[in-house]
């Protein structure tokens, strides 16, 4: 593996060995090979810190929270709530209230798309979003146009899989009643301008949603420097558990939105002629929640803080420059998805070979890639192609990885001609 690096003078030695060392799962065999993990995108692997943590959740402190008076009720109550606090402090939100626990990304897009559109909109309203999301942040808003006769528009990307700007602007409306928008394609790693796009969406009084699932892991968001209205994302690509995600929403909104699921935990008192609900962000979780999930997510939280974003930033950008330019010469290989700022995740197709072949060979040689419509059909149209193979890195990668998925590549190649 590569040597010490140290990336920043003021942060800790971002050392990749040690870092390795803290993701058991990098030290196992597939298939007889070194298991070479570029599928982050679709769920990116677990430090020992939050699997201890899950582990000491279930075997010293199981019980369940906001119910009992009992010690271990009251002690699993702080420390899910102290969860909450380090979610708000993680995304700079201003408020505690304003972090709902989901089950992930798409839970809390729903919940949006269901609430707000119940209540503001209409026959003949108008949702934006964009040709490069995810289907996630497509069929909610796509079921609500439906039941609503609302029109869904979206704004088309150009051949580089960036957002046409000039088209953005132009689809905003006087009957535009949100925007939902990803931070970073999933599949073609565009970052996308999101704080322009929301000043621009609320000159024109527009609230903006943003699917946050493939930024979080790869960036500091600051949902106040952002003016975001909505930011949602998932635990566990974040290095988190399964199972748990984040709806933040500015107070002003989530007082607006009527309520989503309804049960336990979410009332003050109930009757049978009349129920009082609960204060946000209670509201909106019904149900025991995912106790474990709260909890390893603030544990991964704070172990990305504490590398730091600035080491864990450079060091992927080094890996996606070098990945990429590893990738352009390999003869027949296309890169789909060349925006300026882009995340390290890196789509390709190779001249007539199906993108499942490459990753049943590669899979053979211990590598793990995503191969398909990574859940965006519309830009697989888009480029007229059926799938891509997709290596998503993160800050637990090595360039000797990357020298290891050119030679696969290679290979691959070789065997299929
Ligand atoms: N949305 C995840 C991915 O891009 C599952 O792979």
């Amino acid at each position: 593996m590569t040597s010490t690096k140290v990336i920043s003078e003021e942060k800790i030695a971002f050392d990749i060995n040690n870092i390795r060392n803290d993701f058991p799962i990098l030290s196992r065999k597939v298939n007889g090979k070194p298991l070479i993990y570029l599928d982050s995108g679709a769920t990116a692997q677990k430090p020992k810190q939050v699997i201890d943590a899950i582990e000491k959740y279930y075997s010293e402190q199981n019980a369940n929270i906001h119910r009992a008076v009992h010690r271990l009720s009251q002690d699993i109550t702080t420390i899910y709530e102290n969860a909450r606090t380090t979610v708000q402090k993680h995304i700079n939100a201003k408020h505690v209230h304003e972090i709902i626990f989901t089950h992930g990304t798409t839970e809390s897009i729903n919940l949006v798309a269901t609430t707000f559109g119940k209540k503001f909109v209409n026959a003949g309203d108008e949702i934006l979003i964009t040709e490069m999301e995810h289907h996630s942040n497509i069929l909610p808003w796509q079921q609500l146009c439906e039941e609503k006769n609302a029109v869904l528009k979206v704004v088309p990307i150009n051949s580089e899989g960036e957002l046409i700007m000039d088209e953005f602007k132009k689809l905003l409306s006087a009957k535009t009643k949100i925007v939902a928008i990803t931070h970073t394609s999933n599949t073609l790693g565009t970052i996308n301008p999101i704080k322009e796009i929301i000043s621009l969406a609320h000159a024109n009084n527009i609230p903006v949603l943003v699917d946050g699932a493939q930024s979080i892991p790869h960036t500091k968001v600051n949902v106040q420097e952002l003016d975001a209205d909505f930011y949602c994302f998932s635990g566990h690509k974040v290095f988190g558990p399964t199972g748990v995600g984040v709806l933040y929403g500015k107070e002003e909104w989530l007082r607006k939105l009527p309520n989503y699921q309804v049960g336990g935990g979410t009332i003050k008192t109930v009757s049978f002629a009349k129920t009082e609900y609960a204060d946000i962000p209670l509201r909106f979780e019904a149900g025991t929640p995912n106790i474990e999930g709260g909890i390893g997510l603030a544990v991964a939280l704070d172990y990305i803080n504490n590398i730091g974003f600035e080491n864990i930033s450079a060091y992927e950008h080094e890996l996606l420059e070098y990945a990429t330019e590893k990738l352009s010469v390999v003869e027949g290989l296309k890169i789909i998805g060349t925006s300026k700022n882009k995340a390290s995740v890196i789509s390709f197709v190779i001249d007539k070979i199906h993108p499942y072949d490459i990753g049943v060979i590669l899979d053979q040689l211990g590598i793990a890639v995503r191969t398909g419509h990574h859940c965006t059909q519309p830009i697989m149209d888009k480029f007229g192609i059926p799938g891509t193979v997709r290596a998503s890195l993160a800050f637990y990668n090595t360039k000797d990885e990357i020298d290891e998925l050119v030679k696969g590549i290679t290979k691959a190649k070789q065997m299929l001609r």
